[in-house]
């Protein structure tokens, strides 16, 4: 199916809240020109077969199913995007959808990536001359980066192996001095772990010989800080008005709202927790490994030994609000999930990205745009108005409310500002007409 020729979908599908899910999916399968397999697919009935993750992990007995949310209106680069999120989490996919369509009337999200250079490193215990060993290594460059790529023709045939090495000493640990040798390699559109621990452990002999010193571990670096991506928005004060708030005042609240991330790891582990709801959702649907992806936001964000904000909101002179976003992004396109979830290969479908580096930037976009229905709420009504309305459609369904009842029940609660089971199951009694 890959090679099949499609026309770009239009991200923007109207009145997707009000549709049942069977018409969501097909108008996001119409938009996106996917196959009736890929529809079936998408739809999660029967998705992964037993035997299927069976293979994937050990001591499987069943399956964990997630909701399948599609966000839409992004465009990203000029081009639009149907975003698949796999989340337990109320009003996530709402609020991506939402701060896409304000972007999407002001441009959009631009976005740029590194190359995708994952990171190895090499242990060395017990060097003698642990400054000595770091010269002979550096000394070794070529040697080792022609060792490394001498393997996995495969991946220099797509252009991608070793690049470089680079040599880190630390003369003072609790298990003395060591000296670390990173092998910085291009893994193309893989997520890289098994290519680089490969390289890693092959080159390891060797790199102990150098040193002079015995090898412990040898394994890939969660902080991908060579593969960055960057997202960008710019939104005119006037497509942030809300109620009577306005727009100037909004952008002025959310510019502060991030200066406390900015300062305090506090706020900080809470601001980057809304990023990523945003980016693992898409991690998930695609497969990917949402704990590296994790890992490596997190140890960036601390990168200058205080935990702060991943993005930031500023003005620019003409008064517009200014988002970005930087951050790690390990996310593969072959390998792992990616390739046996038969959902992941379909939400990459719907995604139509052709590269890891689409892929990665696209979800930076969603991060951007999660962090920003975050401090557009917190700074103007707060998120438990929005938030409770959209939690009141689980109480709903928890009190036994089915089909159109959902919607009727969880609004009668949220009206009442009672959110919560019993006043749930009155109203679910009520509309069906029972005491
Ligand atoms: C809730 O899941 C995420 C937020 O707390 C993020 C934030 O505070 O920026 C709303």
């Amino acid at each position: 199916m890959r090679g099949r020729k499609m026309a770009d979908p239009n991200s923007r599908i109207e009145n997707m809240r009000d549709m049942a899910p069977a018409e969501r999916l097909a108008a996001v399968v119409r938009a996106a020109g996917l196959s009736d397999a890929e529809a079936h697919t998408l739809g999660g009935v029967d998705t992964l077969p037993v035997a299927r993750a069976d293979g994937m992990i050990e001591n499987v007995v069943g399956k964990f199913e997630l909701p399948l949310g599609i966000a839409t209106n992004f465009t990203v680069n000029g081009k639009d995007y149907l975003i698949p999120m796999a989340v337990e989490e109320p009003s996530v996919v709402a609020a991506a959808s939402y701060m896409a369509r304000i972007a999407r009337g002001c441009g959009g999200f631009l976005t740029s990536s590194d190359d995708p250079v994952m990171r190895a490193q090499i242990q060395v215990l017990r060097p003698r001359d642990p400054h000595g060993a770091k010269h002979r290594l550096l000394a070794a460059r070529d040697e080792l980066i022609e060792r490394a790529n001498a393997r996995d023709t495969v991946l220099i045939g797509l252009g991608g192996g070793c690049r470089d090495i680079e040599v880190h000493l630390f003369e003072d640990t609790p298990a003395g001095a060591m000296v670390v040798l990173h092998l910085l390699v291009d893994v193309r559109d893989a997520m890289g772990a098994n290519t680089v621990n490969t390289m890693a452990e092959t080159l390891a002999p060797r790199v102990a010989e150098i040193a002079r010193g015995e090898v412990r571990l040898r394994i890939l670096s969660n902080l991908a800080d060579l593969r960055l991506v960057r997202a960008r928005v710019e939104i005119p004060p006037e497509a942030l008005a809300t109620g009577s708030l306005r727009g100037e005042d909004v952008v002025q609240g959310m510019v502060e709202a991030c200066a406390l991330a900015i300062v305090d790891p506090y706020r900080a582990a809470t601001h980057n927790k809304g990023i990523m709801n945003g980016i693992d959702p898409v991690v998930v649907a695609t497969g990917n490994d949402w704990r590296a992806i994790e890992a490596g936001a997190h140890a960036y964000a601390a990168r200058n030994g205080r935990y702060t904000s991943l993005t930031r909101w500023e003005q620019s002179a003409a008064g517009a609000l200014v988002g970005t976003l930087e951050m790690p992004m390990a996310l593969g396109l072959v390998g792992g999930a990616t390739k046996t979830h038969p959902a992941a290969q379909a939400a990459i479908r719907l995604l139509r990205v052709g590269s890891a580096r689409e892929l990665a930037e696209v979800t930076a976009a969603v991060g951007l745009a999660q962090n920003m229905a975050a401090l557009r709420a917190l700074a103007t009504e707060g998120i438990q108005k929005g938030h409770m309305t959209l939690h009141a459609r689980n109480i709903a369904i928890l009190a036994g409310a089915e089909g159109d009842e959902i919607d009727r029940v969880a609004k009668a609660i949220a009206a009442a500002g009672e959110v919560g089971v019993e006043r749930a199951a009155a109203e679910l009694a009520a509309l069906r007409g029972k005491p």
